[in-house]
């Protein structure tokens, strides 16, 4: 089980020239008991839609795309740039009460599943600094991801997991909105913690 492959894209490459000031976003958990975590936020609007639901919550996200980051920045939101598999392996134990990954980058050609972000050595992780009673909400509009989620989740947990029937508190996002106009069907895997 080793950890996803890193896949800097040329995205990143592009916007080299971003000055990123973020604090550490592990100091910022250690500060509070309610912490949400949206891994691989893009441009921002779910962490910026969390942070207004749960205010009384610190909300803070992992992001390899500069310009999400330098926004949410700007918003004051804690972040931090990089590789999530390897910034969440930093987190304590029973940290986190919600831990969002909506849409990953399905890497659809087989030679590049090993880029994918959810697997079985990110969901052992999450699982581990997830509060009891916190939740990890994964979405995606590829069918082949979800069923492998829905695979690594039960392997993993030893536990049946079905698709959820509701979105829960998921917000809208941008890829959300984009496989809504392929007219994808989105999957929701909810997975609370004993
Ligand atoms: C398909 S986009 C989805 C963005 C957003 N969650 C949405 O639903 O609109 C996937 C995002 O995950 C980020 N990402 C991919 N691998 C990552 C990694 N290892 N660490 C941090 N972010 C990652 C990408 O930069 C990209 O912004």
């Amino acid at each position: 089980m080793s950890r996803p492959v890193y896949y800097k894209s040329f995205r990143s490459r592009k916007f080299r020239n971003i000055h990123l000031t973020s604090s550490s976003i592990v100091d910022a958990t250690n500060k509070s008991d309610d912490v949400i975590l949206d891994i691989g936020f893009g441009t921002g609007e779910s962490t910026m839609t969390l942070n207004e639901i749960f205010s009384d919550h610190v909300v803070c996200g992992i992001e390899a795309y500069k310009p999400g980051v330098k926004k949410l920045i700007a918003e004051k939101i804690p972040v931090e740039y990089g590789d999530a598999a390897e910034i969440i392996e930093k987190f304590d134990d029973n940290k986190i009460s919600q831990i969002y990954m909506l849409f990953p980058d399905p890497w659809q050609k087989v030679k590049h599943r090993k880029r994918r972000l959810f697997s079985e050595y990110t969901f052992r992780i999450i699982d581990r600094i997830l509060k009891r009673d916190g939740f990890f909400h994964f979405a995606s509009d590829n069918i082949n991801y979800a069923f492998q989620a829905k695979r690594i989740i039960e392997k993993a947990s030893c536990r049946d997991v079905e698709f959820s029937k509701h979105r829960g508190f998921r917000p809208v996002t941008r890829y959300e909105v984009k496989g809504i106009r392929k007219r994808n069907f989105i999957f929701d895997l909810i997975y609370f913690k004993n």
